[in-house]
This record gives structure tokens, C-alpha cells and sequence, in this order.
């Protein structure tokens, strides 16, 4: 097999679909940082609380401006929508990573999944090839292994049985693009990702629930004996491999995106435990329909062609998602107690009763954190870029 091909570093006019989303708000930032233009199109749906995602494409607008990053809110399969962004905005590649994820909600409506992801899909496909788009990059799931017996799972392997709905539409997109490539000759890659986590990650995903069930001491959910194991990866990781893929138009492709290095259910939990220094309170369950029990990414292949080589060990990655998610809390507190402060009291009085008070160190450091502006204290880029903490109950503590 070729080692990695040469990237075209030309500078792209990038479509990010799902771009408000978790990975697809890290792509399209590693893309306008390096001076790509980039169109995001999210239609910002409520699979998990939207202010999360209102909060990523906030820190978008706040580093780029209007002419580099454009936002269109709409559904990819409305030909009226998606043609219009198509035509204003002329992308030449295409990261498609707009999706209905999650694999229990796809068992018990798989309709919305096939309207999301394989029509979606099949859309932009059409329009790739009408705009005569460079490469079609587009997010598939090691899900697609289904109960695959093998230990490592490779892009070789015969992927005929999926286990869910997702995994089944994230097949059919492979299976469309394939098409799409047969007929038109358009550039396609579909990436299998492997549980990908990180700060800001998806909040119905086991590292985010873990940590923050963990840390406020509510029960988790383990399904099976801890025996199982998954590959996960880090955000970082992933972008790298996303964008290396955009850079690299290889005909048609199917690529692995893992770390190659799988995690035992019951370390991972321990793990948490020790970053966020409590003890998990676990509800022991039985093994989950259309869970698949072991994941393990050969990533030989996006290694030859792409140059993918993960760098951020798992201990590591699950440490500072931990530590984001701790300090987010905090400023959230912090926040909390900030604007219930503003309606009656100044900077100086606020002040005062702050140290008055018995402060948990990471609100009083996410407080220190903020500044006084127009008579008010605006939380600092990135301090409030958090949504679990209770708020009501950050204030009740701290009553101010
Ligand atoms: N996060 C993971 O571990 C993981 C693993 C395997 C595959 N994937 C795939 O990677 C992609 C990104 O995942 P993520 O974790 O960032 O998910 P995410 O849910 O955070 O992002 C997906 C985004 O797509 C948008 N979207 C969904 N349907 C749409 C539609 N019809 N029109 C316009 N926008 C739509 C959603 O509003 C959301 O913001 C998805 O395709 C997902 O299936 C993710």
C-alpha cells in the first residue's frame, strides 16, 4: 500500500454540516484557523439541550468573523434550503458530519434516523457532484462492525450486520457514497470514528455521563460485568484525522478513526473516579440490545494513506475533559452568583461579600476569572461555555 499522499494545501471554501455539533464545531475551528473559508449548516436540533450548541457556534463567532465563517440554520435534506447554500456559498469540499447520532434513540425511532442520515446524505452527494465539489468527506460510526467477532476491526472486514438503526443508515451512507463515486467520479471518504470525547463532548455519551454523574455523585449506569471495552478517542485526535482526510481527494475511501488502544469498562470508570476524586455509585445492569461489546480500531490504513498517528493517551484525554468539566461547573456557579449579585450590588460590595463567604476554590478561580465591564461582569471567553451545573442550586449555596 502508497504511504500518505501528498495534501492539497490550496485554501477551501469548506461545507461543515453538523457544524454546531460537538466534532463538527472542533473541525470547522482547526479549518478557519489554518484560513479556510467555512460554511457551517446545523439545523440545531434538540437531540441534547441546544444551548450547547448555540454555545459553539457563540465561540466560533467570537474568534472569526462574518467573512470567514458563515452560519446557515436549516435541515440538509430541504433541497430548497440546502440548494440555496450551495449556490450563494460554491463549496468546494464538502465535511459532512450532520447527523442523527446516538444508537438507543435510533431503536426506538429510526425513521428520523433515516431522514437525517441517509437522505441527508444522498442529498449533499447530489449536490457534491452538480457543484463539482473536490472531495466529499463524511462521518460514518464504528458502529457499521455490528457484533463483529473480531478483536481488531479493520476496513476489510465484511460489515453486512448491523446492530441498529444508526449503524445501519451510517452503512447505507457508505454504500450511497460508493455510488456516487461509481457514477460521477466524486472524491468520497467515509470515517468510521470510534467513540469520540473530549471537552464540550456530546452529554448522552458514556465520558461526559460518567464524569458528571461521578462528580455529582449520582448513580451510573453500568451495563454488563466492566469486562466490556471500547476504543475512544480524543477529540483532538479525531479533528486531525477529519481534516487530513478534506486535504487528501483518494477516489473512494473508508477509513478507521480510533486510537487502536481499547479501554475496559471498569477502568474507565476508576479512572473518573480518580480525577474527580469521589467514588462512583454504580447500578449494575445487563448488556444492552444493539450495544456492541467490543471496540478496537485497526488503524493501519488511515495511518499508510493519511498520516493519522493518535497522540493523546486515554489517561490523559479523560483527565482534561474531567478538568473542564470541573471548571465549567464552577463558572457556571460563578456566573450564577455574578448576575443574581448584579441586581442589587456593585463590583467593590460584591467583592466584599465573596470573601465573607466559604467559596468552593474552583468557583472562587473561575470568579477571578471574570471581568467587570459595563457595569457588569461578563463571564470571559470560555467561562460560561458549560450547561450541566445547576444553577439554581449554585445560587441557593452561594446566596447572595
Ligand atoms: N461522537 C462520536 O463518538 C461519534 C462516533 C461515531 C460517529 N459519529 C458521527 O460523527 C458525526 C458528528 O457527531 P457528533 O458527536 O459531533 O454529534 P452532534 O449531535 O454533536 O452533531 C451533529 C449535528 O448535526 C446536526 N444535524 C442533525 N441532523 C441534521 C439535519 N437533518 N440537518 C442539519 N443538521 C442536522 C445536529 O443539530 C447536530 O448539531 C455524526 O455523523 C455522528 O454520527 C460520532
Amino acid at each position: 500500500m502508497n504511504t500518505s499522499v501528498a495534501p492539497d494545501n490550496t485554501p477551501k471554501v469548506v461545507l461543515v454540516t453538523g457544524g454546531a455539533g460537538f466534532i463538527g464545531s472542533y473541525v470547522a475551528e482547526a479549518l478557519l484557523l489554518r484560513g479556510d473559508r467555512v460554511v457551517i449548516v446545523d439545523e440545531i436540533n434538540d437531540y441534547y439541550d441546544v444551548s450547547v450548541k448555540e454555545m459553539n457556534l457563540q465561540l466560533l463567532g467570537e474568534k472569526f468573523t462574518n467573512g470567514q465563517l458563515t452560519v446557515c440554520r436549516g435541515d440538509i435534506c430541504d433541497l430548497d434550503f440546502i440548494g440555496g447554500v450551495f449556490e450563494r456559498h460554491r463549496p468546494n469540499y464538502i465535511c459532512h458530519l450532520a447527523a442523527r447520532a446516538g444508537v438507543r434513540p435510533s431503536i426506538l425511532d429510526p425513521y428520523i434516523y433515516v431522514h437525517s442520515n441517509v437522505e441527508g446524505t444522498t442529498r449533499l452527494l447530489d449536490l457534491a457532484r452538480l457543484y463539482e465539489c473536490k472531495n466529499f468527506v463524511y462521518a460514518s460510526s464504528s458502529s457499521v462492525y455490528g457484533s463483529s467477532s473480531s478483536t481488531v476491526l479493520s476496513e476489510k472486514d465484511v460489515v453486512e450486520t448491523p446492530v441498529s438503526p444508526y449503524a445501519a443508515t451510517k452503512k447505507a451512507c457508505e454504500l450511497i457514497a460508493y455510488t456516487f463515486h461509481h457514477l460521477y467520479g466524486l472524491n468520497t471518504t467515509g470515517l468510521r470514528f470510534f467513540t469520540v470525547y473530549g471537552p464540550r463532548g456530546r452529554p448522552d455519551m458514556a465520558p461526559f455521563k460518567f464524569i458528571e454523574r461521578i462528580y455529582h455523585q449520582q448513580p451510573i449506569q453500568q451495563f454488563g460485568d466492566g469486562s466490556t471495552s471500547r476504543d475512544y478517542t480524543y477529540i483532538t485526535d479525531i479533528v486531525d484525522g477529519v481534516v487530513r482526510a478534506i486535504d487528501r481527494p483518494l477516489g473512494y475511501q473508508v477509513f478507521n478513526l480510533g486510537n487502536g488502544r481499547p479501554q475496559l469498562l471498569k477502568n474507565f470508570i476508576a479512572l473518573v473516579e480518580d480525577c474527580v476524586e469521589k467514588k462512583a455509585i454504580i447500578e449494575y445492569l445487563p448488556e444492552q440490545p444493539g450495544d456492541v461489546s467490543h471496540t478496537c480500531a485497526d488503524i493501519s490504513k488511515a495511518s499508510q494513506l493519511l498520516g493519522y498517528r493518535p497522540s493523546v493517551p486515554f489517561e490523559v484525554g479523560i483527565r482534561i475533559t474531567a478538568e473542564w468539566y470541573v471548571s465549567s461547573v464552577a463558572a457556571k456557579a460563578a456566573a450564577a452568583i455574578a448576575s443574581k449579585a448584579l441586581e442589587t450590588s456593585t463590583k467593590v460590595e460584591i467583592s466584599k461579600k465573596l470573601q465573607t463567604l466559604e467559596i468552593d476554590s474552583n468557583v472562587q478561580k473561575a470568579f477571578e476569572q471574570m471581568k467587570f465591564r459595563n457595569d457588569r461582569f461578563l463571564a470571559i471567553q470560555g467561562s460560561t461555555d458549560c450547561y450541566s451545573t445547576n444553577t439554581e442550586e449554585a445560587s441557593r449555596r452561594f446566596s447572595i
